[in-house]
């Protein structure tokens, strides 16, 4: 029995190659093994808890099915959709609502963490774990692949979940979670985690010149001969070219003390892995986009629609 995988794809800014090697690529080799059937979907009705532009929402849906196509998801293997284009979220998000309570909502982690950076304390905001929760029951998902973060909303699904199963019967599975562990910590040009906050990033479809400013502007300590943070940044991506440590080593060796050289061969190095990719995503128009969408939307309903029919039964509105 092939395992159905589900996750939901949330807009997270420019890509910088620790979001592809952290989270991007590790979700996209799941989603290329044959024994799994796997959907992705672009939680555009989550993005409104906390986004209110309708023009950046736009872009941003654009740009994410964009940056996993370009990232190596096959449409025709992965059901690609948008979560507003299958109203059977709201409504099994609605019956969850009626099931948990207010103090339940209130210890989640994720929502105590919003608030306190300031975003307004919506109501959809702190109902978000119980759409979530729908997305996931949905499909009979077994399996939710999610960074660290999310793991407390699988666990508010499974007891979503339970709570249906103990009123109306046992009609929803219990999904797992599955933490997708990247290749840990990328750095950035700081030698701190990569991150959009810190702005030490190196884009992920930037251009060659790009690339090349952001490397150039990687911090070189001083001590030894080998500048430890271009070093730390080279090997994640000679992993990526399928080459060893050694090979690196041997690199900085022949190469030691002498940082420019070091850093022109990891641009070339960083645009051996990128640069195809950047290309892919280049030729990807909306229309095409915009194609993949409906086409996941029919084969998402496919699996939704009878499911939403047993719930209904089981709830009392179907009549
Ligand atoms: P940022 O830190 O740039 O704001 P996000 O918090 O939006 O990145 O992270 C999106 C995903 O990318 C998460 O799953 C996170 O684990 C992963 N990620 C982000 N930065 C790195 C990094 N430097 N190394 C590895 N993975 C990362
Ligand atoms: N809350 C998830 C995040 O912030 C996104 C998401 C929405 C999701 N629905 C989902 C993830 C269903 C997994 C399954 O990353």
């Amino acid at each position: 029995m092939k395992k159905r995988i589900l996750t939901g794809l949330q807009a997270s800014g420019t890509l910088h190659i620790g979001n592809y090697f952290g989270a991007l690529k590790p979700l996209v080799d799941l989603t290329n093994q044959d024994d799994n059937e796997v959907l992705l979907m672009v939680a555009d009705y989550h993005a409104i808890t906390s986004l209110k532009d309708a023009t950046e929402l736009k872009t941003n849906i654009y740009n994410i099915v964009r940056d996993y196509l370009a990232a190596g998801v096959d449409p025709k293997k992965v059901i690609l959709f948008r979560q507003s284009d299958n109203q059977d979220h709201m409504e099994l998000g609605w019956i969850f609502n009626c099931l948990v309570t207010v103090p339940f909502l209130m210890q989640a982690h994720s929502y105590k963490d919003k608030v306190a950076k300031g975003l307004e304390p919506n109501a959809g905001l702190f109902t978000y774990p119980m759409l979530m929760a729908a997305d996931i029951a949905l499909y009979n998902t077994d399996i939710v692949p999610v960074g660290e973060d999310q793991r407390q909303h699988i666990e508010y699904t499974r007891e979503a979940v339970t709570k249906f199963n103990n009123a109306y019967g046992k009609t929803l599975k219990e999904p797992k979670e599955l933490v997708v562990a990247g290749v840990g910590i990328v750095p950035g040009t700081d030698g701190q985690k990569m991150s959009k906050s810190y702005k030490n990033t190196i884009p992920l479809f930037g251009t060659r010149e790009e690339i090349q400013k952001a490397v150039m502007s990687i911090v070189t300590d001083s001590s030894g001969d080998r500048p430890l943070n271009v070093y730390n940044i080279h090997h994640v991506i000679y992993r990526a070219l399928g080459k060893s440590q050694d090979e690196l080593d041997a690199l900085y060796h022949e190469h030691a003390g002498k940082y420019k050289a070091l850093k022109d061969i990891l641009v070339d190095d960083i645009e051996t892995v990128i640069g195809p990719m950047r290309a892919k995503r280049e030729l990807i128009t909306d229309d095409e986009i915009r194609a993949v969408l409906a086409d996941g939307a029919i084969r998402a309903k496919a699996i939704s629609n009878p499911m939403i029919e047993k719930i209904r039964k089981a709830v009392g509105i179907a009549l």
